[in-house]
């Protein structure tokens, strides 16, 4: 006669346990890493850090990155010298990446773009690239 009493699989309740858990762990790191990653702040020793750039480094039509204070900025030379903008664009936010080929700045959030000395030429935005203050002490580019 077979008994009625539900058949306890201690294997099976211990094998579920631990993937349950696993997959918990696992959840909870595919979610937390990305927020985290996203709320940190940057170092203060890179926050802090200057950003200095030979000037005969920078050649005509290439741009340089670099980041100040948290932010990104970019240093090109222009045919009116150098110049250094922010990389935010004017409507969003969003970094703006420079096209080397059409010598323009593309965000690639919403479209819009700006020409090599951060004017308006397209998009969704109003205000030009903001421009960065700058020194150049004995051939290098200091932005303050
Ligand atoms: S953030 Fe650059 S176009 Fe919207």
């Amino acid at each position: 006669m077979a008994s009625r009493e539900p058949i306890d699989h201690p294997g099976r309740r211990a094998a579920c346990k631990a993937c349950i858990g696993g997959l918990t762990v696992g959840s909870m790191a595919g979610v937390g890493f990305p927020v985290i990653s996203f709320l940190r702040l940057p170092s203060r020793a890179a926050a802090d850090r200057p950003v200095e750039i030979a000037l005969d480094q920078l050649q005509s039509g290439q741009v340089e990155y670099a980041q100040q204070r948290g932010q990104q900025v970019i240093v090109l030379s222009t045919a009116e010298g150098p110049l250094v903008l922010s990389a935010a664009c004017t409507h969003l936010g969003c970094n703006v990446l420079w096209d080397t080929a059409d010598r323009v700045f593309r965000c690639p959030c919403h479209g819009a773009t700006f020409g090599e000395t951060g004017e308006v030429l397209s998009g969704p935005v109003n205000a030009p690239l903001k421009r960065i203050p700058f020194e150049i002490k004995d051939g290098t580019l200091f932005v303050t």
